[in-house]
């Protein structure tokens, strides 16, 4: 293999330094890390217990994107559920079974609807997480550079993005950081799609200059020549990505923080291996560099699905439990999407003329969405209350169980934006509004998003919610 020499390599040079014949080689991909039952021995997981220390000299880059502001995950057992608690934990354990740990994200750890508390209380985990580099997303673009630079300097955080300036063409943030660590030199450098998502608003994107992601690239790498190893945060779809590390060569790791879906091997294009960790921050993915068995040089890639089997680390659950306690004093996040009935009603309000279709209800899993939370010991938290009560913030919603207990759960109007008088004689024009108007995907996806139902689907989910199958079949 080419450069496997790394003594001749050695001198440092322009374009070929110290060491950095080191990590052209072969690559392999360990399989994931998530193992369905976790066998019992202390108190670490399946997926922590994978993790073991390299050899000496090793250097392990930790990598995720798309956390979407999530602190402490929801609790949902059908799916790998993310948030940083977990992420954490294996964050932690990887620090402590091995020397040479960087941890990078690639983007959109903030959350798309910016609750200024929370993310306070985000930016103080992360500063103690201690990330070494921070690619800016989308999400975090919306948020404002002013509010962007003042987080960096107040929690101390690594912001970095290569191709966006202001009007007056200054960068927003530092375009790398460069990072030492196993004796050698880790130059990071983040760079985001010059193309709007075409379901993101993007408002951020007209008062700032958005350079071609190849073109920065190409100047990163330039700049970055007396690095033993580069790695770029791209926050861009898999097809951009694979795009740049075409025409950018030099680059030895791409995570793509925009990716469908896991890889769970890695791509390689060219010298260039391509990593992601797919949507909503469910896995923390780990590259190793190491010499192996007969001192050839080896790069492994393990995926670490973040389970409900992974521990909460404390740090995040600490901060969590403060910041629940201080919401309570705050107004509730904004959640400004769905219609509103012109006045709140309990569901036993509206079982005075529909029995049938309360009897139906009640045992389903709308009419017990609060013990669901309170059982995850959940129910003082804010945003879960949005989607599992009624009108949470709202004038005349659910405020507390004591004082409000019938509008705890998803009722009836969560479907049917109506008041009892639609059905009285004489009752005045805008309480007579359409019990079937806003009854689409649309509506249930307003709760049913890819977050907390990812297996959502019109037709099969509402076939389940039917109070009568053949009678909702005509609509
Ligand atoms: C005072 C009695 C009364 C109350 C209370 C009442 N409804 Fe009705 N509802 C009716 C009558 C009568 C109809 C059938 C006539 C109509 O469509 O307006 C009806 C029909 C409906 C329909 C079906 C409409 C259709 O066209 O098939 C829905 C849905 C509905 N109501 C929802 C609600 C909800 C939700 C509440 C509580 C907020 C509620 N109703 C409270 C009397 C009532
Ligand atoms: C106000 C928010 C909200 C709206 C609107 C809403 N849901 Fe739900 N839905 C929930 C919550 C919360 C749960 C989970 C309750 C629990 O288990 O605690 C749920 C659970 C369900 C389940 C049970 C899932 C299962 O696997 O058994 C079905 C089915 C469902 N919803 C269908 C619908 C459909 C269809 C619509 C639209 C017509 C809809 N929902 C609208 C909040 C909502
Ligand atoms: C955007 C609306 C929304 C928010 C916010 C929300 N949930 Fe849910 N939650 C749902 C829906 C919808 C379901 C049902 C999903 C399904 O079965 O498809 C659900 C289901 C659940 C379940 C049952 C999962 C299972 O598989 O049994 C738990 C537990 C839960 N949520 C806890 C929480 C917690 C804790 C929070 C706050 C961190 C939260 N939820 C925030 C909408 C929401
Ligand atoms: C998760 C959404 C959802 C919830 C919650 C819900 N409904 Fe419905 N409801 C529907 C759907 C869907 C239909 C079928 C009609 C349609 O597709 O427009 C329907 C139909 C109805 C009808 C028309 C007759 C029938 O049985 O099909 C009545 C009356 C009604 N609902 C009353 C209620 C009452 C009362 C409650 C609370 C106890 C309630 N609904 C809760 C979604 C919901």
């Amino acid at each position: 293999m080419r450069n496997r020499n790394v003594q001749a390599e050695s001198k440092p040079g322009r374009s070929a330094p110290l060491s950095r014949g080191l990590f052209r080689i072969s690559l392999v991909a360990l399989g994931t890390a998530a193992v369905a039952v976790a066998l019992v021995a202390g108190c670490e997981s399946e997926v922590e217990r994978l993790i073991r220390p390299a050899v000496a000299g090793s250097l392990t880059i930790l990598f995720s994107s798309d956390n979407q502001g999530v602190l402490v995950s929801c609790g949902c057992t059908s799916v790998p559920t993310g948030g940083l608690a977990k992420r954490q934990t294996i964050i932690d354990k990887y620090r402590r079974v091995r020397p040479n740990v960087l941890v990078v994200d690639a983007g959109n750890m903030f959350p798309d609807h910016p609750n200024a508390l929370k993310v306070k209380y985000l930016a103080m985990i992360l500063e103690r997480a201690k990330y070494d580099a921070m690619g800016l997303g989308e999400q975090e673009f919306d948020m404002g550079v002013p509010k962007l630079q003042s987080m960096a300097g107040e929690y101390k955080l690594p912001f970095i993005c290569a191709n966006v300036r202001d009007a007056a063409g200054n960068p927003v943030v530092p375009p790398h950081v460069v990072r030492q660590t196993a004796g050698r030199r880790v130059g990071i450098f983040a760079v985001i799609s010059d193309q709007a998502p075409p379901d993101a608003p993007s408002e951020w994107r007209k008062s700032l200059k958005v350079e071609s992601p190849i073109e920065a690239a190409k100047r990163e790498v330039h700049d970055l020549a007396d690095c033993d190893l580069i790695v770029a945060l791209s926050h861009q779809s898999r097809q951009r990505t694979e795009e740049l590390a075409k025409q950018v060569p030099g680059i030895h790791v791409v995570v793509c923080g925009q990716d469908e879906a896991p890889l769970r091997q890695p791509l390689k294009v060219g010298e260039t291996m391509i990593v992601a960790t797919g949507p909503l921050g469910h896995v923390l993915g780990a590259v190793t560099y190491s010499l192996g068995a007969g001192g050839s040089p080896e790069v492994k890639m393990a995926l670490s699905d973040l389970t409900a089997k992974v521990s909460d680390a404390g740090m995040v659950t600490d901060l969590y439990g403060k910041y629940i306690k201080q919401a309570k004093g705050e107004p509730p996040p904004e959640w400004a999407h769905l219609p509103v009935p012109v006045a709140y009603e309990t569901a036993e309000d509206c079982a005075k003329c529909h029995e049938a279709e309360y009897k139906q209800w009640s045992p389903t899993r709308h009419a017990n969405a609060y013990a669901t939370l309170k059982k995850a010991g959940r129910e003082q938290d804010p945003e879960c209350l949005l989607c599992h009560t009624m009108g949470y913030g709202r004038e005349g919603g659910f405020n507390a169980i004591d004082t409000t207990p019938r509008l705890a759960n998803v009722t009836c109007q969560a479907c049917h934006i109506v008041t009892s008088k639609h059905g009285v004689k004489g009752a005045s024009p805008e309480a007579k509004q359409d019990p079937h108007k806003f009854i689409n995907a649309r509506l249930c996806m307003t709760c049913h998003g890819l977050m907390e139902s990812p297996h959502f689907d019109f037709y099969a989910y509402k076939a389940k919610i039917a109070h009568n199958a053949p009678k909702a079949e005509k609509k």
